[in-house]
């Protein structure tokens, strides 16, 4: 329940909601977008990035924590590989078992290919079951690729590399379809038609849902087929290196199986990242929406490897993570809240911004709200503003936020708090990585031969700010023909002798940079991870 000072800002809440709920919030203008986010959000934050000094992107910046984690040793430095013994032999190695790593998988399985996926925890520990608002696609009358392609372009700054983003906007209605067929429950009327809504940044509404849990329902149908198809799964097994033949092209990767700490040999004649996110690097102190898992590994094994990040600088911030309770701190309350109809209210009353602005600017504006302005409400931990759903009752009917966001409804109720009744404490969580991995158009990496990406931890598809629904999408976009390709590569691909030589190479550069250090990556688990047998 709330404390006696958040109620006395309750009251405020409740005695503007009449008057809100008539009104509109103004749209802000694009300069005063661009000073809102220079001056709040995170990503502008000087101080906590550093300079990468080595590889690729040498002299570009980036978050401090990446930066630790790109300076740091591979875990094999000291480790004798025998790359002779192979431990497994595939066509495809798919590294990731989220909602991009079981989709690639199912297409290189349905193209034919031997293919196999290794992942660190279990199959769908991953950010896709965590996704909750929805899945974006053009595919009503009053709508158009063409129209999603200029929202998220927008929305990401002008920055998406147009070849990735036209291909996420012209293949999303058969994303949706293939998913429908798939056994994917998604919301739909009494005629069959699918319920959709507007996320932030949208202008039609496009975003599919499964209540509030669209990326658990997805991630159980594509788990399902995996497990239908007896695709083999490595689970508790990290890829910790990636191999390369002697002409350079990516041969396999060095697994570690976490249970026994024994490291294995996967040979392979493509091979596709899928490892997601970072948000369990906590930048700059953030709490995290993301699974046990996001440390960022792919964009570790890649770049060692010799691939360019793209917009490494770059991360998003979900405004309306949860301020409060503080057992939940940082916990997802999906855009799809405001999509219903709650409004971001300060502690005395006042909409400060329309809900549905895109999420860096959300963010910023909340940060400001509760750092400038000093109208945010204090909480244990730190402050937040006024999420007010109640509000959504009274736009779409008693019975709505059950009917419509059931799981958020009951995590509030865990703690005694009904958002039917009670506006909700909200504050930015660090959501997603904007960047990642360079790609080209038909996914495999730039100048890496027979290296694939997808999902989360490609860069370039969004630009330098997502939009709702549009990872779930990347994903399954990205992933299908991750798959398809990386079968069809497999097919004409000899492999040589593997090496490691690309590991010396790198602790060479680390040498003349004068970086001396013990730390090793990839990270694999969160600093806080308890090492137990
Ligand atoms: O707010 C949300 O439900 C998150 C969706 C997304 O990141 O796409």
């Amino acid at each position: 329940m709330f404390t006696p000072e958040m109620m006395e800002s309750v009251k405020k809440v409740e005695a503007t909601r009449d008057k809100r709920m008539g009104m509109e919030p103004r749209r802000m203008t694009a300069d005063e977008k661009d000073a809102l986010l220079k001056a709040f959000h995170p990503d502008y934050k000087d101080a906590a990035f550093e300079t990468i000094k080595i590889g690729p992107n040498k002299g570009q910046k980036a978050p401090a924590e990446l930066v630790h984690l790109l300076h740091s040793n591979s875990r094999l430095t000291k480790e004798k590989i025998d790359l002779q013994k192979i431990d497994y032999d595939v066509d495809v190695l798919v590294i990731g078992g989220g909602g991009a790593g079981a989709s690639a998988a199912i297409e290189a399985h349905e193209a034919g290919a031997d293919v196999m996926i290794v992942t660190k925890l279990r199959i769908g520990d991953a950010n896709t079951m965590m996704a909750e608002g929805g899945i974006q696609a053009a595919d009503k009358e009053n709508d158009s690729p063409a129209q999603h392609y200029l929202d998220a372009y927008g929305g990401g700054h002008f920055a998406a590399r147009p070849e990735l983003l036209r291909r996420l906007v012209m293949e999303a209605p058969d994303a949706i379809q293939w998913l429908n067929q798939l056994g994917v429950m998604f919301d739909k009327d009494e005629t069959g038609r699918m319920i959709t809504t507007h996320g932030g940044g949208t202008s039609r509404k496009r975003m599919h849902a499964c209540k509030d849990y669209t990326g658990a329902e997805i991630m159980r149908t594509l788990r399902d087929e995996v497990i239908n198809r007896q695709i083999p799964v490595a689970e508790f097994t990290s890829a910790v290196e990636l191999i390369k033949d002697e002409t350079g092209q990516i041969a396999g990767a060095v697994l570690l199986n976490m249970e026994t700490d024994d490291y294995l040999v996967a040979r392979a004649k493509t091979v596709i990242i899928a490892t997601g996110g970072a948000g369990r690097m906590h930048y700059q102190g953030f709490p995290t929406s993301n699974h046990y898992g996001a440390t960022a590994d792919g964009l570790i094994l890649g770049y060692r490897a010799g691939v360019p990040l793209l917009y490494q600088d770059t991360i998003q911030y979900h405004p309306t993570g949860v301020a409060y309770p503080s057992q939940i701190f940082g916990a997802l309350v999906t855009e799809k809240v405001r999509s219903l109809g709650a409004m971001l209210v300060n502690r005395d009353g006042e909409a400060f911004m329309h809900p549905l602005e895109t999420r860096d600017v959300a963010a910023a504006s909340i940060i400001r709200e509760c750092s400038e302005r000093g109208k945010g409400v204090t909480t244990p931990i730190g402050s937040g503003v006024w999420l007010d759903t109640p509000m959504i009752e009274r736009i779409g009917g008693e019975g709505t936020i059950e009917k419509r966001i059931p799981a958020m409804l009951r995590m509030y109720l865990n703690y005694g708090i009904d958002m039917r009744k009670l506006p909700i404490l909200v504050y930015p969580t660090l959501h997603y990585q904007n960047g990642g991995l360079e790609i080209g158009g038909d996914g495999f990496t730039k100048g890496i031969h027979n290296l694939l990406v997808a999902g989360e931890a490609v860069g370039g598809i969004h630009g330098r700010n997502r939009l709702m629904g549009n990872s779930l999408l990347d994903i399954i976009v990205f992933g299908r023909n991750a798959g398809k390709a990386a079968a069809k590569k497999a097919k004409d691909t000899k492999l040589g002798k593997m090496n490691l030589d690309h590991i010396g190479e790198y602790a060479r550069m680390l040498e003349e940079a004068g970086i001396d250090t013990h730390d090793q990556s990839p990270l694999l688990l969160p600093k806080y991870a308890r090492h137990e047998r």
